[in-house]
């Protein structure tokens, strides 16, 4: 997610401007940039890279001045670079934007302004935002008139900062989907995204609220409605410290990408399931209905959690779009003469998108002529520098080593490529396309009924985390999710822990059964639950302890499991991206009781970069 932070009031904007950047840099960014009003002209400051360049940038051309924006920049339209970094401006120079979110229209007003006679120097999204600005900012109206105008035009989320050299003692802010926060000093306010950015100056916060906007000058800061009335807030006292602010006040990094799931799905949907027919929008995947038609076999290539995805990609595109699809390992796809030619998609699914095995596989497969797409969390990777075509996830920066957010973001994603195929091949309907989308857009509030199993799965875990073995069973579609378990599990708690396919079982996992190892079995509501019921009798019946995730209403799986986790009754299809939920809240609590480092296990890399 990208950074915002704003100043205006009697001390020098700069430092406090770049120190706030500084306290937003566990966000993860790519560009930094800042915008001040300095002896009444706009000022910008821009460079790709980290902050220290930004910093050296400040240094040799130094700035003094009251009031100003900064922002550490998450690409999520146009790669990394000076010209897509932020503050934005208008054409004169005379206004600047910084903003944090995603516009859904950003082609339609892009191309309106156009017409309009506005030129672009960006490939960015946020850009629109400056010139659409502009445009209501006539002589006479104040900035925030304009803003308000401009913001009641945009379809998407934003957290927005505007300043303008003719107020030059005014930032303008808002909100849509994407965090702000305004600081409350003496005669001096402040804007942010996110509590870290002001603590050195104030712990007074108001939370703006969803289309409000807000106008803070020297004197004070007034919120109001998208409709221009006045809003009271009441200032909140933040007690935490530095580190737990950057946690938002959860106790680890993986915790808070837990919950921000619900949020990464919908941002990961926004713009894409337009309903316009069944139409998927997926602009930069470079895949026309000519090529897709063309495809005579799909290969899903990743590696750990990403790898998981790829086996539940496999039951959709097969089911949508009726391609054969293999999934493999990165690291043994190469090696293997992959029968890859001109009528394959290759498609690599990467959180960084920097993978050694998967970067090694996507070249592989390009040598081979095939259509290669990445699936990837990381605007610029290298994998998104080499595949034909990209599919971002919209998960924000992923700083937990155990992937979680990135994992459910990756599953939207593959729902997305799916219906995208099924579409472009003739194979899905427009009507079974639509109902699909639909349910997808529900999956987000499921992911939040899922979340409020949290305080039952710690309880579990308290008599759960002494064990030294688990196994986890799954069939069908959630086969994968039991492997997804087994991971989180054994990666943050060094706990010994299995997934396999229910009905492998009697093929020799069963040995293992006894009173020591629980079984984590996924028994919700599905095509196979009859099945799944028996091998849950089977571990019952050699004395074996099972903790069942079961569809509320399941009384049957009750009366057999030792504990179980209830979930909403949910499509098949669709029940992956749930059911993985408690999963890893329980590989999370487990490894908090037994003092594991949760963010950062032992061994482990955020990227494997080496083979
Ligand atoms: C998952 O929790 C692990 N951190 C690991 O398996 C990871 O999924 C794997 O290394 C692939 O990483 P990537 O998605 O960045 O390519």
């Amino acid at each position: 997610m990208c950074g915002i932070v704003g100043y205006v009031g009697q001390q020098e904007a700069v430092p406090i401007l770049l120190d706030g950047l500084q306290k937003l840099e566990y966000r993860g960014y790519d560009s930094a940039g800042l915008a001040v009003i300095s002896k009444g002209k706009l000022e910008l400051r821009r460079c790709q890279g980290k902050l220290n360049k930004l910093v050296q940038r400040v240094a040799q051309a130094p700035l003094k001045s009251l009031v100003g924006l900064g922002h550490t920049r998450w690409a999520t339209h146009g790669r990394p670079s000076e010209e897509n970094a932020h503050p934005h401006t208008n054409m004169d120079g005379t206004l600047a934007v910084v903003h944090n979110g995603i516009i859904e229209n950003d082609r339609v007003l892009h191309m309106e302004l156009e017409k309009e006679g506005y030129c672009f120097a960006s490939d960015t999204d946020s850009e629109v935002f400056a010139h659409l600005i502009d445009k209501y900012y006539r002589k006479g109206t104040p900035l925030e008139t304009a803003v308000r105008r401009a913001v009641g035009r945009v379809k998407g989320t934003y957290a927005l900062g505007v300043v303008s050299q003719r107020e030059p003692q005014k930032i303008v802010a808002a909100r849509r989907g994407s965090p702000l926060i305004v600081g409350l000093g003496q005669k001096e306010f402040f804007v942010a995204s996110d509590v870290p950015a002001l603590l050195a100056h104030t712990r007074e916060m108001l939370y703006i609220h969803d289309n409000e906007l807000v106008t803070l000058t020297p004197q004070g800061v007034k919120i109001t409605s998208a409709a221009g009335q006045v809003q009271k807030r009441k200032p909140e006292h933040i007690t935490w410290d530095a580190i737990q602010a950057e946690k938002g006040g959860y106790k680890h990094f993986m915790l808070k990408e837990i919950y921000e799931q619900p949020q990464v799905m919908e941002d990961t949907l926004r713009g894409r399931v337009t309903g316009l027919g069944g139409e998927v929008v997926l602009d930069d995947a470079n895949l026309s209905a000519a090529l897709v038609k063309n495809f005579r076999r799909v290969f899903l290539i990743a590696c750990g959690t990403s790898w998981h995805a790829g086996l539940v990609g496999k039951f959709l595109i097969e089911s949508m779009a009726g391609i054969p699809t293999e999934v493999d390992f990165a690291s043994e796809f190469r090696y293997r003469s992959p029968l890859v030619d001109r009528q394959s998609l290759v498609v690599l699914i990467s959180q960084s998108g920097e993978t050694a095995d998967t970067l090694a596989a996507l070249q592989e497969a390009k040598r081979r002529k095939a259509q290669t797409l990445t699936i990837c969390n990381v605007v610029g990777s290298s994998m998104t520098r080499e595949a034909h075509g990209t599919l971002y996830t919209h998960a924000g920066p992923e700083i937990g080593v155990a992937s979680t957010k990135a994992f459910t973001a990756q599953l939207t994603a593959l729902h997305l490529l799916a219906l995208y195929l099924g579409r472009k091949s003739g194979n899905l309907s427009g009507a079974k396309a639509t109902a699909h989308m639909d349910r997808l857009r529900g999956v987000p509030r499921m992911l939040e009924r899922a979340l409020k199993t949290d305080a039952h799965i710690q309880e579990l875990a308290t008599k759960l985390f002494k064990h030294k073995d688990f196994l986890y069973l799954g069939r069908g579609i959630n086969y994968p999710i039991a492997l997804e378990g087994a991971l989180k599990l054994k990666e943050i708690s060094y706990i010994h822990a299995e997934g396999y396919p229910a009905g492998e079982m009697k093929h020799g996992p069963i040995a293992l059964i006894d009173g020591r190892m629980p079984v984590v079995t996924i028994a919700t509501n599905s095509s196979v639950l009859e099945k799944v019921m028996s091998n849950i009798q089977e571990v019952k019946t050699r004395d074996g302890s099972v903790l069942a995730l079961v569809t509320q209403g399941n009384r049957e799986v009750r009366k057999k499991a030792d504990w179980t986790i209830e979930m909403s009754a949910i499509e098949e299809s669709l029940s992956p991206i749930v059911n993985v939920i408690p999963l890893q809240l329980l590989a999370y609590h487990v490894a908090v009781k037994r003092g594991c480092d949760v963010d950062q296990p032992r061994n482990l890399a955020k990227s494997v970069t080496v083979e």
